[in-house]
């Protein structure tokens, strides 16, 4: 028996199945990145229609795949949100009409708390953990108390992290996904090339803002263009200082929660590190080398468990569903939907949950 997960949040199509004691049977995803790739950026409208095109014969390859039938599905888990409306109705209708044709549990998924809780696949993270979760819609850091219990101790005020290094991919005329191509270039350059901002390092507290780095790119690009085209060897440097001006942003905020995870609990050393930005082999190990110098263990799921996928969705299926948290088939989709509404309220943040 298996919980089948189904996820159209952005540009990715997925669909999984995994046990309830964490094996996974199925794990198909199809990027829409080709697509999306002439605009730079994801479009909307593009994404749902995929979705609706791509989604039922993944399902099914799921199933082949995973060589289950319909009756070894014993609950159908789906993403409400947060994310793009168009897509997230494509996967959360499908995932109820499955859900009540089997007559099986529904489980409305929120995105954020599958990234949360994907380090638990295997049973190795234990609650409470600090998550540090990065990806092109969201950079937060979050307590993770437990299933559908978080506190949210920082958010951006402006870009998501993944966002700037498309943003600035794009700048330096290195395409979409930003992210790893920024990755590549930099691997030949010198982080210490360029002087960029370093936004909200030393200020108290765990939020984050990359606005004031874009912009601070968007000139040094122009100061070393020199009115033509950026000279190739001065990509590099461009890119592995800006790197670098995020790994120091990003180190910075996560000492800060280290100290409020002290302050908490005297027993929880765990920094789980989820969300495409993730992938970042850089910022993996000085994230590493902080954690060694501040006592805590590092978690990173797998790469393809940190980018979007369906494995995450029907995990958090199969922990929802063993505490009984199931939905009803009214479950709206949610554009918005923080894992902290609290803290979502408080001013001067987290406008992008
Ligand atoms: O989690 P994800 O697949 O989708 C969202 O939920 O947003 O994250 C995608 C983001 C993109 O912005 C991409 O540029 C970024 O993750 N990303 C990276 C790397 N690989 C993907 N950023 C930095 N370095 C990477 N190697
Ligand atoms: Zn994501």
């Amino acid at each position: 028996m298996a919980v089948l997960g189904i996820e159209t949040s952005c540009d990715e199509t997925a669909a999984a199945l995994v046990t309830a004691d964490g094996r996974i049977l199925a794990d198909i995803v199809r990027s829409q990145i080709e697509a999306h790739r002439p605009y730079g950026g994801v479009v909307p409208e593009i994404a749902a229609r995929a979705h609706i095109e791509y989604l039922d014969g993944l399902i099914a390859r799921a199933l082949a795949e995973a060589e289950a039938d319909w009756g070894d599905i014993e609950a159908v888990a789906a993403t409400a949100g947060p994310g793009l409306i168009g897509g997230l109705m494509v996967g959360l209708t499908t995932g109820k009409a499955l859900a009540a044709a089997l007559a099986k549990p529904f489980i409305a998924v929120n995105h954020l708390e599958a990234h949360a809780l994907s380090a638990r696949l295997g049973g190795k993270v234990a609650f409470p953990y600090l998550l540090l979760l990065v990806s092109g819609g969201h950079c937060q850091l979050l307590i993770v108390e437990d299933v559908n219990s978080y506190t949210r101790l920082g958010t951006t005020v402006d870009d998501a992290v993944g966002e700037a290094f498309d943003k600035a991919a794009k700048l330096l005329g290195l395409g979409y996904p930003g992210g790893p191509a920024i990755e590549r270039a930099a691997r030949t350059g010198d982080p210490g090339a360029h002087d960029l901002p370093r936004p909200m390092r030393g200020r108290a507290g765990c939020h984050f803002s990359f606005s004031g780095l874009k912009t601070a790119l968007v000139h040094e690009v122009r100061r070393q263009s020199e009115g033509g085209d950026l000279p190739a060897n001065r990509v590099a440097g461009i890119a592995a200082s800006f790197q670098a001006a995020v790994g120091d942003v990003l180190l910075d905020r996560t000492a800060n929660a280290f100290t409020e995870m002290r302050a908490r609990y005297d027993y929880a050393r765990t920094l789980v590190v989820a969300g495409g930005v993730a992938a970042n082999e850089t910022l993996r190990a000085r994230l590493l080398g902080l954690c060694e110098a501040e006592g805590f263990s590092l978690t990173v799921p797998p790469a393809r468990l940190c980018t979007d996928n369906g494995v995450m969705i029907a995990w958090a299926g199969v922990e929802r569903l063993s505490r009984g948290l199931t939905d009803s088939l009214e479950a709206p989709p949610r554009a918005r939907w923080p894992l902290d509404p609290e803290a979502a309220k408080a001013p001067g943040a987290g406008a992008r949950e």
